[in-house]
């Protein structure tokens, strides 16, 4: 193989780059995982890191960087021989009020208007927000507060985020499309954190916010600005439903089903996430 056929994965470190990282070289290719600690250093503010990382690439796995990047990087990513671009969004993001989540929206713009074969994957939340991140602490402290009406959402696993990555960065010809990528069934937050409960042998209460309380909480945590906009917009698209239908590409891209949330839930309370 020569470097030409190396994969750039942005976000290397990350809950889906190292994960499309490992699907990629599971599957026998070379990969370059890129960010500020990773394997090859790259960081969004300083485009001195970004030659190295770009030249001889055939294809990028673009993670969303801060806004005023991300066309940029596309550009310089095909200026650098790069022929295909694949580029981690939100389900829903169509629907989204112009000016929300700019970094996916200009990512998703950079992508569409590079000049090259590309594809958006626009996933539901993660999973893995239960187990890694930002619901792991409050589940442990025994109590998630959200404003979520009651709305039900197909959750995600990271690891089929990735294989989809991983198979749209190596396929045949792609056909320049948003990807909606969920989980199986969908189902609302109380059943979810009713399965970690339950799987975790604890009691864990799931308390449904007003949207007026959901933003008390958030200042009275310290959160502001962009942040707590943000977040505020990703529980009015999800009570809108914009996140609700299961979709089947998983299904059409891998030719198998997504995992389903309780075998996430009962592998990560086998190892005491939760506990
Ligand atoms: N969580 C969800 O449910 C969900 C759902 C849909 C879409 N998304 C989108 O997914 C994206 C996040 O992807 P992820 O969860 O795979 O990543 P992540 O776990 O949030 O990790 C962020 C990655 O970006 C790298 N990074 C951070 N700052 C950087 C910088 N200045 N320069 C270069 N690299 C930098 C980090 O590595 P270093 O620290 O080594 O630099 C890390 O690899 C976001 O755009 C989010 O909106 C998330």
């Amino acid at each position: 193989m020569t470097n030409n056929e190396e994969i750039v994965v942005l976000g290397g470190t990350g809950k889906t780059g190292r994960l499309v990282t490992r699907a990629l070289r599971d599957a026998g290719h070379r990969v370059r995982p890129a960010s500020r600690s990773g394997e090859v250093r790259f960081d969004w503010a300083d485009e001195s890191t970004w030659p190295a990382v770009l030249q001889g690439a055939r294809a990028l796995y673009l993670v969303a960087g801060p806004p005023g990047r991300n066309g940029l990087l596309a550009r310089r990513a095909v200026d650098a021989g790069v022929r295909r671009l694949v580029a981690l969004s939100g389900r829903g993001m169509e629907h989204c009020p112009p000016g929300s989540f700019p970094e996916m929206a200009e990512a998703e713009r950079a992508v569409r208007e590079s000049g090259v074969e590309w594809a958006i994957i626009r996933a539901n939340n993660f999973h893995q927000n239960f187990s890694q991140d930002y619901w792991r602490d409050p589940l442990r402290a025994g109590r998630l507060a959200l404003p979520t009406a009651g709305v039900p959402e197909p959750f995600v696993d990271t690891r089929d985020i990735a294989e989809v990555a991983a198979a749209l960065l190596t396929g045949d010809g792609l056909d320049g499309r948003a990807y909606d990528v969920s989980g199986p069934r969908a189902f609302p937050f109380g059943e979810a954190i009713r399965l970690i409960a339950e799987a975790s042998g604890r009691r864990i209460d799931f308390v449904d916010l007003t949207p007026e309380e959901y933003v008390a909480e958030l200042r009275a945590e310290g959160i502001t600005g962009d942040e707590l906009a943000e977040l505020v917009t990703t529980f009015e698209m999800l009570r809108a439903g914009h996140l609700a239908e299961p979709s089947d590409d998983v299904r059409r891209v891998l030719g198998r089903e997504p995992i389903a949330f309780e075998d996430f839930v009962a592998e990560e309370a086998a190892r005491g996430t939760w506990s």
